[in-house]
């Protein structure tokens, strides 16, 4: 570090420690001056439901507020409704301590950019960081000062629906999505009017649910939750999260908003977060049915855990003053609660100003402004994975006649995707649209439907936010009568289609990943007609798309690309944007794969690559090829990259002392494009089994015809060490492999020495 370097870090250490020690004298006297029910009421969080349509001053919410029993709400949208509560806390309460007001403000705002699993495959960190932070300027302009994101939880079975609000399968992707959201959120130090603070959830393991089932028990060993789950909590609390929500499922069997090894040891003493932890929904009474403890005692094991506020329970407020009376939980333990919580208010300056956060003339003037919707559109764009394109079907033509069909092609409402609290669908275009703006007069676009997104019209208005004006009650035969009229005379079919906005997402399990029937035969309706047929796959999770896949020449997989998707869609399929995402996850070929995921560890009989039918005392199936249908990792671009010359720079490496691994990658197509180059570790010979291989480097790079490009990736102990069967994060010295290549598959490898 130079000089200069250490003196800045010298002056921001004094200057950060002088800002504690303002905070501290501040916190502590404002609680000098707190009653206990004062103090207890800075611990509740109720919600803000009741309110989004009436008047805050007369709603039971108003009524808590004014009574000093709030800390904060969520989910209210609109500056002056923020503003007539927060008016309420300042003016009507003895000590006039502000509200943290809420929101899960998941991926976007009014700009809505796409689901999380959408943006980690961009695999651009910068892009995610910028999203984060034009998310957190249109928010804070409506006076929003807190955001329930990011969402990292490891995600390995996609009947989970919430594989759609995370980055996907991979701790290490993950950890970097998660540093990139926490950065873009917060800013340099939450000191602008345009910083918020993140909350990164759901700590822990909640991906992990059983059978893919939400709210399901997830259990593994702790050598899995600190080598495969923990790292993006971890890496959140490394930028500097301000608060952590922790799970609705039980880890080692209890309830993870009671689980004190989680909330305290592991959170706190190990990784030494100082922010506040607050409870998912409803999760302290969830306690009762999880059959541990009816919400008088689960308050006291969930203060006793760590727990600091409760979302929605109205049981910390109900019960704590009781246990502290009858010698349950200690006055320490609530004020450690209550300091925390003000410490969190002091930092995004609202006792300063506590209207910080809300100006009616911000919101009416930096919320879904051209500038943030070009960026959502580019992002949009970069975040589509082009799975399949048999003989260069895409890029399309802006010419003659294109038949847009099936349930996406015509919806502005399924656009944004799921969690999207303050999205305006009626200001987004719709598919149709935006290709329809893309070919101007050179080419005509036609739509018919062709098909709802399920024939049942219950599955298929629970798809799509049960909005009854979007189901066409015709049935299946006429639909695809009309579909198949308009495509006669089409040059090309493009099929929209997929999952509806609610088909993923919370509570919206699946245990059918394939495309719904009656949008398959629409599919085969259109292959029939002999043109070429582009499918264009919404989800929210990993979908088995393996007929589609033998049939259809070409596959876009969009998932749900928010509110600018009817542009980012066509800037991609007529070639204007060359695709550019990859995959995050392990797309399966069949349901009973799941779960499936690349990092697996190998077995003692593992299976020969390639499916020439059943191998006897292997580890496969008897009826189906165990193989991915697309690897993690996996995406086309309309150009072709070539990989070559892998090396390295030692095949021996000391302790302290590092390696470098290079691959040269040539654009040998005649586009530019972009390509997101990977390395993966494996070590073949260690105290506990590792798995095949893990990501653990990746860079996007660009290039244009003919250009090559060196990549490295610097190899050092850390990308060598795994959390050992005693929990020690060591690199054991021995063998190890690295790999790079395009995808989790086509790789190149070298070995190493980790010498003693
Ligand atoms: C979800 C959280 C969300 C919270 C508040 C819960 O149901 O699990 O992710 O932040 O509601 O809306």
């Amino acid at each position: 570090m130079c000089l200069a370097t250490v003196a800045l870090c010298q002056s921001l250490n004094a200057a950060n420690a002088d800002t504690d020690k303002e905070m501290n004298k501040f916190v502590d006297k404002l609680m000098s001056k707190m009653t206990l029910q004062e103090k207890i009421g800075q611990l509740n969080l109720p919600p803000g439901e009741d309110i989004v349509t009436g008047d805050p001053q007369s709603s039971n919410l108003g009524a808590l507020v004014a009574a000093g029993k709030a800390g904060g709400t969520f989910n209210i949208k609109g500056a002056e409704k923020i503003k007539a509560l927060q008016k309420l806390a300042v003016e009507k309460t003895r000590l006039g301590i502000p509200l943290l007001f809420g929101m899960d403000v998941i991926h976007g705002y009014e700009t809505v950019f796409p689901i999380p699993i959408g943006l980690a495959a961009t695999w651009d960190m910068e892009a995610i960081e910028r999203a984060a932070r034009i998310s957190a300027k249109e928010a804070s302009a409506a006076g929003i000062c807190w955001t329930y994101s990011p969402m990292v939880d490891i995600a390995r079975d996609p009947r989970w629906g919430r594989m759609a609000e995370g980055a996907g399968e991979d701790p290490y992707l993950g950890a970097a999505v998660s540093r990139a959201f926490v950065k873009g959120y917060q800013g340099k130090n939450l000191e602008n009017n345009d910083e918020i603070m993140a909350c990164v959830k759901h700590y822990a393991l909640y991906g992990a649910a059983e059978g893919g089932r939400d709210y399901n028990t997830a259990d593994m060993s702790r050598q899995y939750m600190y080598n495969y789950y923990f790292p993006p909590y971890k890496a959140a609390v490394e930028a500097g999260v301000g608060s952590i929500m922790s799970s609705f499922n039980t880890v080692d069997g209890v309830p993870a908003t009671a689980n004190k090894w989680l909330l305290t040891d592991v959170l706190r003493n190990q990784w030494g977060f100082d922010g506040f932890v607050v409870t998912d929904y409803d999760a302290i009474n969830e306690m009762q049915k999880h059959g541990v403890a009816k919400p008088d005692k689960a308050s006291v094991l969930a203060l006793n855990a760590g727990t600091d506020m409760d979302m929605a329970s109205h049981a910390f407020i109900d019960n704590l003053e009781k246990a502290l009376n009858e010698g349950k939980i200690s006055m320490e333990q609530i004020d450690n609660a209550v300091r925390r919580i003000l410490m969190a208010k002091y930092r995004l300056g609202l006792f300063k100003n506590p209207y910080k956060y809300i100006d009616p003339q911000r919101e009416k003037t930096e919320i879904y402004t051209e500038s943030n919707r070009n960026e959502a559109r580019k992002i949009a764009a970069e975040s589509f994975v082009l799975l399949k394109n048999e003989g260069n079907v895409l890029p399309l033509k802006k010419e003659g006649k294109i038949a847009l069909v099936g349930p996406m092609g015509n919806s502005s409402s399924n656009m944004p995707g799921t969690w999207s609290v303050a999205a305006v669908p009626s200001k987004y275009k719709t598919l149709l649209q935006g290709l329809k703006d893309a070919v101007g007069d050179k080419a005509e676009v036609t739509y018919t439907k062709g098909s709802n997104f399920y024939d049942d019209p219950v599955q298929d208005l629970a798809a799509a936010s049960w909005n009854k004006a979007l189901r066409d009650d015709r049935g299946e035969e006429a639909l695809i009568a009309e579909a198949l009229e308009a495509a006669k005379d089409a040059d090309v079919i493009v099929a929209a289609m997929g999952e509806g906005s609610q088909s993923s997402g919370e509570s919206a399990s699946r245990g059918d990943l394939s495309l719904p029937d009656t949008q398959k035969k629409l599919l085969e309706a259109m292959l029939s007609t002999g043109k070429p047929v582009v499918m264009i796959n919404f989800s929210g999770r990993a979908t088995v798309m393996d007929w589609e896949s033998k049939h259809v020449p070409a596959i876009l997989n969009v998932w749900f690309g928010g509110s600018e998707t009817g542009d980012a869609v066509a800037d991609v399929i007529f070639g204007d944007v060359n695709p550019s995402g990859k995959l995050t996850v392990t797309l399966p070929r069949h349901n009973g794969q799941i779960p499936i995921h690349y990092n697996h560890l190998p077995t003692g009989r593992p299976a020969s690559p390639g499916w020439n039918g059943f191998q006897v005392f292997r580890s496969n199936y008897v009826d189906m090829d165990p193989a991915p249908l697309y690897p993690f990792g996996y995406g086309l671009s309309y150009t072709n990259f070539k990989y070559s010359d892998f090396r390295i720079s030692s095949t021996k490496m000391s302790p302290d002392g590092h390696i470098t691994a290079t691959v040269t990658v040539t654009n040998t197509g005649d586009r530019a494009g972009d390509e997101i180059v990977q390395f993966y570790i494996n070590d073949p010979e260690a105290s506990m089994s590792r798995p095949v291989k893990e990501l653990k480097h990746f860079e996007r790079i660009s290039l244009k015809p003919g250009e090559s490009r060196d990549v490295s990736f610097d190899i050092t102990t850390d990308a060598l060490k795994f959390y050992n069967y005693n929990l020690e994060h060591v690199a054991e010295p021995g063998e190890f492999r690295v790999m790079a290549g395009p995808d989790s598959e086509r790789l190149s490898t070298l070995s190493f020495i980790l010498k003693e």
